[in-house]
């Protein structure tokens, strides 16, 4: 006599079946979107130039007499997608009695306004609430809103002619140097 498989036990079979095939087919649509996706956001995950050397300018570019000068910083960025440049910020540069070359960054520490060089005061003048520093950056005024000295960064002259520098954004409105991100 021929055995009659128990509805109950194929209805099982059935159901773990379908289940199964369920699972296969999402996972086969899940993973190449989830890889599709990942590579699609990949530059954006990266991170900035902030804190990295960057070529400024050239040592001829300064003048002598120690009188800073603005130049922009300009970034190349490489990404999966292309390759670009685009300004940064910018940096006073000036040459020191003893030869050496120190950068400022243009951003006042109060509230992150871009500072001037006032040539005929030799100092530095904030135009949005008139802190004003000295010529190596020094707070000039006791009564300054910014409670920080203007941010120096660190500069490297590559090959006794090409200026470098290390550049860095600093979070405004606090005594101390927080880089941001
Ligand atoms: S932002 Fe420069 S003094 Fe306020």
């Amino acid at each position: 006599m021929e055995h009659q498989p128990d509805p109950k036990d194929q209805a099982r079979r059935n159901f773990f079946a379908e289940g199964g095939s369920v699972l296969i087919g999402g996972l086969i649509t899940l993973v190449p979107i989830a890889a599709g996706t990942r590579v699609l956001l990949d530059p954006l995950r990266r991170k900035s130039n902030n804190g990295a050397a960057i070529r400024v300018t050239s040592l001829d570019a300064l003048p002598p007499d120690g009188v800073p000068r603005k130049f922009p910083v300009i970034a190349t960025r490489t990404d999966a997608w292309n390759k670009s440049t685009a300004p940064i910020g910018a940096v006073y540069l000036r040459r020191t009695a003893e030869g050496a070359v120190t950068a400022l960054n243009v951003v006042c520490p109060h509230a992150g306004c871009f500072v001037d060089y006032v040539a005929e005061k030799s100092c530095y003048l904030c135009p949005c609430h008139n802190s004003t520093f000295k010529t190596d950056g020094a707070i000039n005024d006791a009564k300054s809103p910014s409670a920080r000295a203007l941010d120096a960064l660190e500069v490297e002259v590559r090959g006794g002619k090409e200026i470098w520098v290390k550049f860095q954004n600093f979070k405004a409105g606090h005594a101390e140097k927080i880089p941001s991100a």
